[in-house]
């Protein structure tokens, strides 16, 4: 496996890659990996000829400093995991190589998919994403990239800049991968104390209960049973409960067959997101 810090290196590295007519799948971290991002290097070893995975903790992406700072980092068990994936090559430059001092700051149009959900709680962090992803797809120039159903809205404003900027590039939807519990794997969970940890996999079961009931109760019912099962436990705190469109992420006043329910809660100092389809 080969590891590049430097943009130019890793650019002649798969400049000879392209030459030998191998395709190239790419799946872009922050690291921390687990089994989530995994399951994407699996997918892209299966699809392409070369797989690329880079690591990059994206400053431009944390409305909250805080987030930033306590974002957890482990390089070598990375590496590790990546080795055995089976994963080509590592991308993990310095924040100085991917944003230059002076450089003027691309701005995106999500036509909308920004103001609902992460983008209402989190000002700023759809534009960061963009960014870094924009940028390194600019810099790897993949055949195929490989995103998680986990961060849902994340994907489709992905799919949704790729449609204006790399209509070359197929952007793949993977499934969230999840604890034997039904706690959807994040990087975050590491930070979890044990009292907030147990209670988590509150989250995944209310999403459940709500697709059991989806037909008995209304969605404004709904979203009552969800909340108030969550926000009785000792350290959940739901900040948002939304069955939206999947499709579009417009809030959906009746279920249909595109409806997705949408999660982020507060579990002590830790945030967690979730979705599961209610089409089922
Ligand atoms: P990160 O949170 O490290 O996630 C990298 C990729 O792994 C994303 O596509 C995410 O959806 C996917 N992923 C995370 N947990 C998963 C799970 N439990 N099951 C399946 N896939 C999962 O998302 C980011 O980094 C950043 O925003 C990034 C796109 C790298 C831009 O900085």
């Amino acid at each position: 496996m080969k590891i590049f810090t430097k943009i130019r290196d890793i650019k002649a590295e798969l400049g000879q890659v392209r030459a030998q007519k191998k395709s190239i799948g790419f799946v872009p971290t922050m690291g921390a990996l687990h089994q989530g991002h995994i399951s994407l290097v699996e997918r892209a070893r299966k699809e392409n000829g070369i797989v690329v995975t880079s690591i990059f903790v994206n400053p431009t992406q944390f409305n909250n400093p805080e987030d930033l700072k306590k974002y957890p980092r482990t390089w070598e068990k990375d590496l590790e995991m990546l080795k055995s994936a089976p994963n080509d090559i590592v991308f993990s430059p310095e924040v100085e190589e991917m944003y230059p001092a002076h450089e003027p700051e691309e701005h995106f149009d999500f036509k909308g998919l920004d103001m609902v959900m992460e983008g209402k709680f989190r000002p700023g962090h759809f534009q960061g994403v963009a960014r870094v992803v924009a940028k390194l797809f600019r810099i790897v120039e993949p055949d195929r990239v490989y995103f998680g159903e986990k961060d849902y809205q994340q994907l489709l404003i992905i799919r949704k800049i790729s449609e204006q900027l790399f209509p070359d590039i197929t952007i793949v939807a993977c499934p969230t991968v999840r604890e034997k519990d039904g706690l959807a794997m994040s990087s975050r969970n590491a930070l979890l104390d044990p009292t907030t940890r147990s209670e988590a996999l509150i989250i995944f079961q209310a999403l459940l209960k709500a697709r059991e009931l989806k037909n008995k109760m209304t969605v404004p019912e709904l979203k009552k049973m969800v909340e108030d099962k969550i926000n009785s436990s000792s350290t959940l705190r739901v900040e948002y409960f939304e069955i939206a469109d999947e499709n579009n992420l417009q809030p959906l006043a009746e279920i249909n067959q595109n409806a997705r329910a949408f999660i982020a809660v507060q579990a002590g100092k830790v945030r967690l997101i979730d979705n599961l389809s209610l089409n089922f």
